[in-house]
């Protein structure tokens, strides 16, 4: 199928990628110019892995395209879609400009031909009929413009005007650091729309998927497809968003009630997810919930509720036992160095998760802003970041780049994010060099054994 994917951010790449690598022809729009010159280059804006490898492929096989002109894009596409950003704004509702401002530009460029246009983007409830009212706009005013054209007929105006388009939602459930691998083996497509035509189109779209061709496990089940109303579609996204931060919220909250009990709460975990109706996953109790998704989608879900008169509570909860939690760590050091004021800690990851660059409502910046706040001095390490990655606005912290000079003169190391590296870090040699060798393991990942083994006095969550 002629495919328009509009916005090359995480969701618009990694989409238009996969979706040219299962056979479909792939046009990648983007307004910026210097990131479809690097795209054409075969070189991915982001880092997720296996991503540039699978966009150098697609690329070599013609199947991949990437090009500034919307205008060609959405002539190429008989399914179009939108995956540029939602950023929140200050009051925790989502930024729809960008949206707003590509449906207008494909309404303005439709010709005639019958169009799927698809939200992967996060919008907020209620988008679907918005988005095909800002298309509208856009064909009304090309119509003008071809009205009082010279040379134009009244023919060319009114075919603009005779546009058939349908728009699905189409939400979008991909990790970071996985993306490429949720993308072919997902637990679910979801498909809101009231066309009949337009999910048969979304359906042949994603069949290779559903078929599970590019599937790790091709002897698993098919994927189930599931076709909602819009607004159904587009409030599974927030409400499964919304679960799992709860859900990891109420692992903290259980984590905090270990600590003053004396349970593990990594051990509580296994017993209360072995529960099918619980589910293990999401139970890692540690520093809280970050990155582009979670806080952006529980805030608006919240906000949302609040429009129409409804006081979502336990979302609300959820949010603030994750504000707290993101200080624990704090509290943690104080209890163990007491007086933070002069006392050097050292950050072990920054990212908001490990296998991404994306440092988007991360922990770790809370942290460096409390500890500095108290008087220490922050020092941190991350696989991906360099000093110069950190100098764009996050000051007081210094970047280093490795782990023992990271180590060298502190006090304290906190585990931020689980990079897999950092359990077979030379501990021992670690803790050599630190002033007190005193590990807050922020997420529970390293083996307490090991680190008290190697000189470290071992603080977990909850445990
Ligand atoms: C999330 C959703 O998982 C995905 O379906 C959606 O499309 C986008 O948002 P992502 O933000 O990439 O994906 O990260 P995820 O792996 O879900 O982790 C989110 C945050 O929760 C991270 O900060 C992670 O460290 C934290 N987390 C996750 C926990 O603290 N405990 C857990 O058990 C799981």
């Amino acid at each position: 199928m002629r495919v328009c994917v509009i916005g090359t951010g995480y969701v618009g790449l990694v989409t238009g990628v996969c979706l040219a690598h299962i056979g479909h022809h792939v046009i990648c729009i983007d307004n910026n110019e210097e990131k479809v010159k690097l795209m054409k280059a075969g070189q991915s804006p982001i880092y997720e892995p296996g991503l540039s490898e699978l966009m150098q492929a697609s690329h070599q096989s013609g199947n991949l395209e990437f090009s500034s002109d919307l205008a060609a894009g959405v002539a190429h596409g008989e399914i179009l879609f939108i995956a540029v950003g939602t950023p929140p704004l200050p009051t925790g509702e989502s930024d729809t400009r960008y949206v707003e401002a590509v449906a207008r530009g494909i309404g303005s460029h439709l010709d005639g031909g019958y169009k799927v246009i698809v939200n992967k983007s996060t919008v907020p409830i209620g988008s679907g009929d918005w988005v095909r009212m800002i298309v509208l706009d856009g064909v009304a005013e090309r119509q003008k413009s071809l009205v009082t054209a010279e040379g134009t007929s009244v023919e060319q105006a009114t075919a603009a005007a005779e546009v058939k388009f349908d728009v699905v939602s189409n939400p979008e459930f991909l990790r970071e650091g996985s993306a490429i691998y949720d993308t072919f083996n997902p637990d679910r497509i979801v498909l809101g729309s009231n066309s009949e035509k337009a999910i048969a189109m979304m359906k042949e779209l994603y069949d290779p998927i559903v078929q599970r061709q590019v599937a790790e496990d091709k002897s698993l089940p098919l994927v189930p497809v599931v076709v909602t109303d819009i607004s159904s579609a587009e409030m599974v996204k927030y409400a499964s968003n919304s679960f799992l931060a709860t859900k990891i919220s109420f692992i903290n909250e259980i984590a905090n009630i270990c600590d003053r009990v004396g349970a593990d709460v990594t051990q509580v975990a296994r017993g209360i997810g072995l529960d099918s109706r619980i589910g293990g996953k999401f139970l890692e109790a540690g520093i809280g919930w970050g990155g582009s998704c979670f806080p952006k989608d529980v805030s608006a879900l919240i906000h949302t509720a609040e429009d129409y008169g409804f006081d979502a509570q336990l979302l609300k909860a959820a949010v603030s036992v994750n504000q707290r939690q993101r200080l624990i760590a704090v509290e943690k050091l104080q209890q163990e160095l007491k007086i933070l004021k002069g006392k050097t800690v050292g950050l072990l990851g920054l990212t908001f998760k490990p296998d991404t660059d994306d440092m988007r409502d991360a922990p770790a910046l809370n942290l460096i802003e409390q500890l500095s706040r108290l008087g220490a001095k922050v020092k941190a390490y991350d696989p991906i970041i360099s000093a110069s990655g950190m100098s764009h606005g996050i000051s007081n912290v210094i970047v280093e780049s490795d782990p023992e000079r990271l180590a060298d003169g502190c006090d304290a190391l906190v585990l931020v994010t689980d990079w897999e590296q950092f359990r077979k870090l030379d501990y021992s040699q670690m803790a050599s060099l630190m002033n007190h060798p005193v590990m807050i393991d922020g997420r529970n990942f390293l083996d307490r054994k090991v680190l008290e083994t190697a000189g470290f006095r071992y603080v977990g969550i909850g445990r």
